[in-house]
């Protein structure tokens, strides 16, 4: 409740705070102010502002300097907030009986990652699928189970789920080390973490201390995760309904700059698509060829193509400038840009790669804190309740 009015509280000056930030402030110079964003460097060393060279009066230095302080203020105001609504802290585990934690799981990790690179995607995955239904709890691991509803797994959206073996491999390492005191939905958050570091993004200090729920429901997956067809404006709802902003939706979709999808998650833009066009126009025509030769019209459904073409590993800002270029792979990726709701915080992330890593490592906390429960479990085993 005393969350709840906090949040109402600041949620317009952080609105206002954050086109500030996408509008004015450079990505360089907020590395000034903050911690230990590794990708996030400043890395000529420069003043970091646009349009510095204009910048010899005293009056617009002052500016400048003003700047700065909301900018720090409100990256402080937004992980206080996370922090009281969470009641997670940074390495949550060093003070409550596992201290290697991190370590474990990021160990365990890289050696899969090592052995094949498109499961860090599907790591990071996870960890949305389940922040957006019941919270950041672990939901979205729990297998059916006799006298129970369908669950998560079960639904639509979670059929091209993966990495469920690695968690459990991950989970039986940390409750080899320190039994029954690592929450599933911590692994997830620290795996995601890890997964975009493991793919050549930034790195932030993971908050934990999650419980594990005991509610997992297919019916709440298929109605509140974000359809793949629907325009901005259905997005940005989605992204409201859980405590985070048009912005945050934006910035977090980036997370397709790796992983895949299957025909089946595009193919409606490639055939039959409307009755004045058999291919969506939004659609570059190269790359709709492209894309017919990998799923023509009797795809096999197992058939998966990489979400952003031009660099599919890398976690970097190419989705953006694919989008630019036509180039978004599903409705929900080129929408961003169509739409002139979500056109230019796009297009911002398409032009400053720096800016693009902090918030989203910054979104990913937000992301992370969505309903995180007092009460709850630590499961023993990450498919079933205690
Ligand atoms: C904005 C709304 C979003 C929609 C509609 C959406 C939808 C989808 C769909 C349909 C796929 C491909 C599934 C398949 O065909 O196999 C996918 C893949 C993926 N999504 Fe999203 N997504 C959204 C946001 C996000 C967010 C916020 C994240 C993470 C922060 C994320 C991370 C990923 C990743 C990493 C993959 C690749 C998974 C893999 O390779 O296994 N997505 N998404």
């Amino acid at each position: 409740m005393e969350v709840g009015l906090l949040f109402t509280g600041v949620a317009l000056p952080l609105e206002a705070a954050q086109n500030h930030l996408e509008k004015d402030i450079s990505a360089k110079q907020l590395k000034h102010n903050s911690t230990s964003w590794s990708k996030v460097t400043c890395i000529n060393g420069g003043d970091g502002w646009s349009g510095s060279r204009h910048s010899t009066e005293r009056g617009r230095a002052m500016e400048l300097v003003v700047r700065k302080a909301v900018a720090a203020l409100v990256v402080s105001v937004v992980v206080t907030l996370v922090r009281v609504e969470a009641q997670l802290v940074v390495g949550y585990y060093e003070q409550n009986g596992c201290p290697m934690a991190e370590e474990i799981v990021k160990k365990v990790l890289t050696a899969a990652v090592a052995r094949d690179q498109s499961i860090a995607a599907s790591l990071l995955r996870l960890h949305f699928h389940d922040c957006f239904v019941q919270g950041c709890d672990g939901s979205v691991l729990l297998d059916p189970q006799n006298g129970f509803p369908a669950t998560e797994k079960q639904a639509v959206p979670n059929f091209s789920l993966r990495g469920y073996n690695l968690v459990d491999a991950i989970k039986q390492a940390l409750e080899q080390a320190c039994p029954e005191t690592v929450s599933c939905a911590d692994i997830l958050a620290i795996a995601a973490r890890d997964a975009v570091s493991l793919s050549g993004g930034g790195t932030w200090p993971v908050e934990t201390g999650r419980r594990d729920g005991v509610i997992s429901l297919r019916t709440e997956a298929e109605n509140l995760l974000p359809p793949t067809n629907e325009n901005s404006e259905v997005l940005t709802q989605r992204f409201l309904d859980v405590g985070l902003t048009q912005d945050e939706m934006i910035t977090l979709s980036g997370a397709h700059t790796i992983g895949r999808a299957h025909c089946v998650s595009f193919s409606q833009r490639l055939y039959n698509f409307s009755p004045e066009f058999d291919t969506d126009p939004n659609l570059d025509a190269a790359y709709a060829g492209k894309l017919k030769q990998a799923c023509p019209r009797n795809f096999d459904p197992r058939t998966v193509v990489p979400l952003d073409p031009v660099t599919p590993s890398q976690f970097d800002n190419r989705y953006y400038s694919n989008l630019v270029n036509n180039m978004g792979l599903m409705i929900s990726d080129q929408t961003l840009h169509s739409d002139m709701l979500t056109q230019f915080s796009s297009e911002s992330n398409a032009e400053d790669e720096n800016m693009w890593q902090f918030k989203f490592a910054n979104a990913m906390v937000r992301m992370g804190a969505i309903n995180v429960k007092a009460e709850g479990e630590i499961r023993k085993n990450c498919r079933l309740r205690n």
